[in-house]
């Protein structure tokens, strides 16, 4: 029997509220994992291959670690990172990066950064080639011409469209005003339109798609791209038979955010983090969410103390829901993921929310000889909802819908 969106939603709130918080499965992880291996977002499985064949053939850990993450970034149809990532309200795309090179105990970051594709380049050369940790903005893109990687236009076509559908839709209804974390805000629900109302503007959104010259294959996915934004990022973490280890993540960032906004994937510490004598960590989801809890170092200290992988990367979760004291009518308006790799080998994944849809799981991307995608373990049942709150969607629309992957 399929999952309604709202069936799932009160499941989880419910469970979420009876327990606190849901019991996890111990980790069995305190034996070591093998080496070399390498540990991924779900969107860089197609790179991690080949990737991983360089690193055990003696390649830097994060020069493999790059070469995953570079695969999106080059891909126009991957919109979450790199060219074609999803722009922010003015329609300007704008990339964050991060690395951690462990072996030499360095680290490099870009914020804020247009014109440039391959931030997470960039942020190795702040790296190697200046004595900072981060630049943003337009001294990074100067110093990136520097380096000598060109200017171009990032925004595709498409994602243009996608943009424009969403600035129709959300003209009275944006990213301005008090954020989830402020005392006084209040879920949107008294304001809900009718719900036939809401399906009227949900056709009308998808009308709009084709009028605007959306493909009709990709139609169903620009307007789920505008109802619920994505914080798509990839994160790398790679490990050499050695031992040595690094770390990446790079993102377009929250779709639409404000200009000048910068997340949680450029910032050491929140979305990426690595130590030599420990392991590697790193994030994608809700970045505001991520910074306030330092989660990639949160969790890499936490394995300098003795956790075990998965037990660290909860605690990092635990510390996101602690954040509003489980409050779930606003924790349900975030997600997180956390990549997490400790310096023997031993790997965790896990998320604040099941999945992105009930029949869509969080994944991580491993590579440790055998080539897989593995589900991540969850804190809560069920799916992040949307934000500002809709009700009633179209079935077909709904973020559920099989239709819409
Ligand atoms: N985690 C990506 C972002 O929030 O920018």
């Amino acid at each position: 029997m399929a999952f309604s969106r709202r069936d799932f939603i009160q499941t989880a709130i419910v469970s979420s509220v009876a327990l606190g918080l849901p019991a996890q499965e111990k980790s069995a992880s305190t034996l070591p994992g093998k080496r070399p291996i390498m540990v991924c977002a779900n969107n860089g499985y197609d790179y991690l291959d080949s990737a991983f064949q360089f690193l055990k053939q003696g390649g830097d850990t994060l020069d493999a670690a790059l070469r995953v993450v570079k695969g999106p970034e080059d891909d126009p149809n991957d919109d979450s990172v790199g060219l074609g990532g999803l722009p922010n309200e003015e329609g300007v795309v704008e990339l964050d990066a991060c690395c951690m090179h462990g072996p030499t105990r360095r680290a490099g970051s870009v914020g804020g950064v247009r014109n440039i594709k391959n931030v997470s380049l960039v942020s190795k050369a702040v790296m190697e080639h200046t004595g900072h940790v981060m630049l943003v903005g337009e001294g990074a893109e100067r110093f990136a011409v520097a380096m000598g990687h060109p200017r171009e236009n990032l925004l595709t076509d498409r994602s243009r469209k996608i943009w424009l559908l969403w600035k129709e839709y959300h003209s009275s209804n944006d990213w301005w005003g008090p954020g989830l974390a402020d005392p006084h805000w209040k879920a949107p629900s008294d304001a809900l339109p009718h719900a036939d109302l809401m399906q009227d503007r949900m056709r009308k959104l998808h009308q709009r798609a084709g009028e605007l010259g959306i493909e009709p294959e990709f139609r169903l996915a620009a307007v789920r791209r505008v109802l619920f934004p994505p914080t798509g990022t990839i994160h790398c973490s790679a490990l050499n038979d050695k031992g040595e280890i690094s770390g990446c993540t790079t993102t377009s960032g929250l779709a639409y955010k404000l200009p000048g906004r910068v997340g949680d994937s450029p910032i050491i510490g929140a979305g990426c983090y690595t130590d030599q004598d420990v392991g590697s960590a790193g994030a994608t989801g809700s970045g505001e969410e991520n910074i306030k809890v330092a989660g990639a170092h949160t969790i890499v200290e936490n394995m300098r103390h003795g956790m075990s992988p998965l037990d660290a990367g909860m605690d990092a979760l635990k510390r996101i829901v602690r954040n509003y004291n489980g409050d779930m009518n606003r924790i349900r308006f975030m997600d997180m993921t956390y990549y997490v790799l400790r310096k023997d080998g031993a790997y965790a994944g896990v998320s604040l929310w099941q999945g992105y849809s009930a029949t869509n799981p969080h994944k991580i991307a491993v590579h440790d000889g055998t080539l897989r995608a593995e589900i991540t373990v969850a804190m809560f049942k069920g799916s992040s909802q949307e934000f500002p709150l809709m009700r009633d969607i179209p079935p077909e629309l709904s973020k559920d819908s099989e239709y819409l992957k």
